[in-house]
């Protein structure tokens, strides 16, 4: 039987955690991909203490796998845009096969890396970038290719998810933030967590591999966390709904929308219940439904499940000396479609909007006025007397699903307003319709 040769160049959260399940559990592995699979190098800048590589050959230059002649495939676990870049493009042009967790690098170039592998035959396997071990990249290409995809909508990022639990439970954002980077979930940069750069990496992903199109990261509109406040966060639980930080993707005729941003979710819809570092994505197919895949969205074995996945299906095609099994996208390049992601203001979405008034007759009247104008509809009200600080007091509304753009005019008009002299907080809602 013919091994395959895997070389494994980064050995930090990730790293480590593939080397260790690949080494645990190498004989079910092997029993699975048909064939014993190899560490056969491990390169990173430093070398771990904590992991005992034996005698695997161990370099500090991660470029001498992608030249090596006992590698197969090329593990990429260093993350990060450039180097990445470099070294998959390497290792692709000396005829590697490459699996990587690097959803920055496929959301920015993987247009190009897939070209490029296209060209060279080789496979390319991104599983580990979106959502960490749930196999979801698996269920969208594959499980769901009888479907037409309209709408993918998830938590695609663990870090910020545990934030925002915890502080439903009351504790401060820095604190929890040092809690989720101690334990291995942030990113290097924690920004791309909590700005919702990484969410808007996995989104790209998922929703060129849903809908057939290139991928578009650099159109991609994201909105963090870091303006959440504690208040709004109860008064979404008082209205019946959770604020959750959603990646939502969705096909319309003209185009798509690629948003990360927080959201209110109805509390009796399943996602609302996904708490910390947990991940879930809803796929929407037109044949199947509504389906949801859940699991742990980061962490060194979790996410290095989804990592030997991938190794194992690139082993079998390997060992079967085949091409490519699943399109890189799940659609044939010359399938897929150049529809461009919208402009924000085009989005359809509902509102949660939180306005400081001025506790004085005829102000609810005149705020329901300016709504009107612009066609939105309210679902639901709240004003409470006990809330009236300063004669100041919170009206917060939650409207139907309108356009963004009405929304964006319809609070230049009551910021205009004098009975109102505070910004109008405004966050979206999904009803998952
Ligand atoms: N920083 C990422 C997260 C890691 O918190 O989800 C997994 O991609």
């Amino acid at each position: 039987m013919k091994e395959v040769r895997v070389g494994i160049c980064g050995l930090g959260t990730v790293g480590g955690g593939t080397y260790n399940v690949l080494t645990r559990n190498a004989e079910l592995i092997a029993g699975r991909a048909g064939s014993p699979i190899r560490i056969s190098r491990v390169a990173s800048r430093r070398r771990r203490d904590d992991i005992d590589l034996g005698d695997i050959p161990f370099s500090n230059d991660i470029f001498e796998i992608t030249k090596a002649e006992d590698v197969d495939i090329v593990v990429e676990l260093i993350g990060g845009y450039d180097v990445a870049r470099e070294l998959v493009l390497t290792a692709i042009e000396n005829g590697k096969h490459v699996v990587t967790a690097n959803k920055a690098l496929i959301a920015v170039h993987g247009n190009e890396i897939f070209e490029a592998a296209a060209k060279r035959g080789v496979i390319v396997a991104y599983e580990a970038g979106v959502a960490g071990g749930i196999p979801v990249i698996k269920a969208v290409r594959e499980g769901m290719a009888g479907n037409r995809i309209d709408w993918i909508a998830g938590i695609i990022n663990g870090t910020g998810n545990y934030i925002l639990t915890e502080m439903r439970a009351g504790r401060a954002f820095d604190e929890v933030l040092r809690e989720a980077q101690d334990k291995g979930y942030a990113e290097a940069d924690p920004t791309f967590d909590v700005e919702g750069i990484d969410a808007a990496h996995k989104l790209t992903i998922l929703a060129s591999a849903g809908f057939g199109v290139p991928l578009q990261f650099e159109r991609a509109y994201t909105e963090g966390i870091s303006r959440i406040t504690p208040y709004d966060i109860a008064h979404a639980e008082l209205l019946g709904y959770r604020i959750k930080h959603l990646g939502i993707a969705r096909r319309r005729e003209n185009g798509i929308e690629l948003r990360v941003h927080p959201t209110l979710v109805p509390q009796s819809h399943l996602i609302a219940q996904v708490d910390g570092v947990l991940n879930a994505v809803l796929v929407d197919g037109d044949a199947v439904g509504q389906t949801m895949y859940y699991g742990p969205g980061a962490g060194d074995e979790a996410t290095a499940s989804a990592v030997i996945a991938d190794i194992v299906d690139v082993a079998r095609s390997v060992a079967a000396e085949s091409q490519q099994r699943v399109p890189y996208l799940g659609f044939e390049p010359s399938a897929l479609e150049n529809l461009d992601v919208l402009p924000m203001e085009d989005i359809q979405s509902a509102y949660y909007l939180r306005i400081q008034a001025l506790d004085r007759p005829g102000v609810l009247a005149k705020v329901a006025s300016v709504l009107s104008e612009h066609g939105i509809n309210i679902e639901s009200i709240m004003q409470k007397e006990s809330e009236l600080e300063e004669g100041k007091i919170p009206v917060i509304i939650l409207t139907h699903t309108v356009q963004e753009r009405q929304i964006n005019r319809a609070i230049e008009e009551l910021e205009a307003l004098s009975d109102i002299q505070e910004k109008v907080v405004r966050i979206r809602a999904e009803n998952f319709n």
